[in-house]
């Protein structure tokens, strides 16, 4: 298979899946934007939830492992670090394999609050991070319809998907 231009020969595909808690006392991160809310997501790092499902796809079409075994939460190095870490690390890792990464698309799924008023912004710094044009990246938001954990206000989850071609 080639690309339009004829430069690739390889797509992968990839999906990336997460969830954290919602907590008090701590930022709502967002593909490395910050949302203003009474309340935010636990974890080691700064719990950017979807910036952790992009960086799982992108190590996962690469057949490249996944978060927890390039950045373990047990690490002082991570505690409350910027998750754009992560994912420029993964893109520099599929990067060294040949792979250039092609497209975002990606879903967070949050009761509370309204996220479309900040798809701009969470679109613009994830294609930064990533170093995509904006046209490539894709952010999605659903409720859970008030069922179960995510639902009920207890956590937040994010689904992604990305190409790679080399
Ligand atoms: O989950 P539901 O289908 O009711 O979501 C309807 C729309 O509300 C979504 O397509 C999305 O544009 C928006 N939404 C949002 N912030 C959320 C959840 C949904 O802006 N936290
Ligand atoms: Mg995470």
């Amino acid at each position: 298979m080639t690309g339009g231009d004829g430069r690739f020969t390889e797509f992968r595909t990839g999906t990336g899946w997460d969830v954290h808690r919602i907590a008090g006392g701590r930022k709502l991160m967002l593909g490395g934007v910050e949302i203003p809310w009474s309340y935010g997501l636990d974890g080691h790092s700064d719990a950017d939830v979807l910036l952790h499902a992009v960086t799982d796809a992108v190590l996962g079409a690469a057949a490249l492992g996944d978060i927890g075994e390039h950045f373990p939460n047990s690490a002082p190095e991570w505690k409350d670090a910027p998750s754009r870490r992560f994912l420029e690390e993964a893109i520099i890792l599929a990067e060294q394999r040949g792979f250039s990464l092609v497209n975002i698309d990606s879903t967070i799924i949050l009761e509370t609050p309204k996220l479309k008023d900040y798809r701009e912004a969470i679109r613009k710094s994830l294609a930064e991070i990533a170093g995509l044009p904006l046209d490539c990246v894709s952010v999605k938001f659903k409720t859970a319809e008030g069922v179960g954990p995510v639902g009920r206000g207890m956590s937040a989850e994010a689904q992604a998907i990305v190409t790679l071609a080399r």
